[in-house]
């Protein structure tokens, strides 16, 4: 079932979006967390950095599991999403970075590789709850539009439109990876629980395509959700309306 909730404004999505994290938190303190980069869930990160500072909230507990990673980039990079994750939450929170997976881009047998991060995650007992963001082209994680998808975690090649999208991080269009290692649609549709979050008039397409789609079907991966039995799309008015 997708329940939609439409925010005002990206802060107020923001607040929300981290509110129900905090909620699932405080439930079971050991929570399972799926994470997503991108500039979608800045806000919501944020919010949780001063959740922890200013009231308390414990991550000491939880564990989380990244979505996907860029392959031939370096941990260290700037544009990786092991920095990224370090810099906009883990360094800020009393998160044990023992508990944080992120894909390796780096691995040195990539399939094996794949294979061990879902084993991994079903160790750990399961994502209970995945954040998601949603491409322009209605990619979820690195899942792209396409005659497929993959049901496990996979080195993927990315699509010309999220190659653009994203160069925007990066100083020249030619910097931006080919490939990355990604979640499958199998790996996130495991996870007991979702949130997708969408900003601004440019999702604005593809959100109102999703909210419509009556058929499931790989040219737009999103549509997958459909079928998950707990799935809360969090926009704001930018996103739901354009
Ligand atoms: P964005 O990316 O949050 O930077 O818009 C979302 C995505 O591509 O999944």
């Amino acid at each position: 079932m997708m329940k939609i909730v439409v925010e005002k404004n990206y802060e107020d999505l923001s607040k929300v979006a981290a509110n129900l994290v905090r909620e699932e938190i405080e439930k079971n303190p050991k929570l399972v967390l799926g994470l997503a980069t991108g500039s979608t869930p800045e806000g919501m990160y944020k919010e949780l950095i001063r959740l922890h500072k200013e009231e308390g909230l414990d991550f000491s507990k939880v564990t989380t599991f990244n979505l996907d990673e860029y392959v031939g980039i370096e941990e260290e990079h700037p544009n990786s999403y092991h920095y990224f994750m370090k810099d906009i939450l883990f360094n800020h929170i009393n998160i044990d970075m023992n508990n944080t997976f992120i894909p390796d881009g780096q691995a040195e047998n990539p399939e094996e590789y794949c294979k061990k991060y879902d084993k991994l995650i079903e160790e750990k007992g399961g994502i209970d709850l995945q954040i998601l963001g949603i491409g322009e082209n209605g990619h979820i994680a690195f899942n792209e539009p396409d005659e497929e998808l993959n049901v496990g975690t996979s080195i993927v090649g990315l699509t010309e439109s999220t190659i653009e999208a994203n160069s925007r991080f990066f100083d020249s269009i030619d910097e931006v990876p080919k490939t990355a290692i990604t979640m499958g649609i199998g790996s996130i549709m495991k996870a007991k629980k979702i949130i997708l979050l969408a900003n601004g008039k440019k999702k604005a397409p593809v959100i109102k395509e999703l909210l419509k789609a009556e058929k499931i079907t790989t040219k737009l991966p999103a549509s997958m959700l459909l079928l998950h039995h707990d799935v809360t799309i969090i926009l704001d008015e930018e996103a739901y309306r354009g």
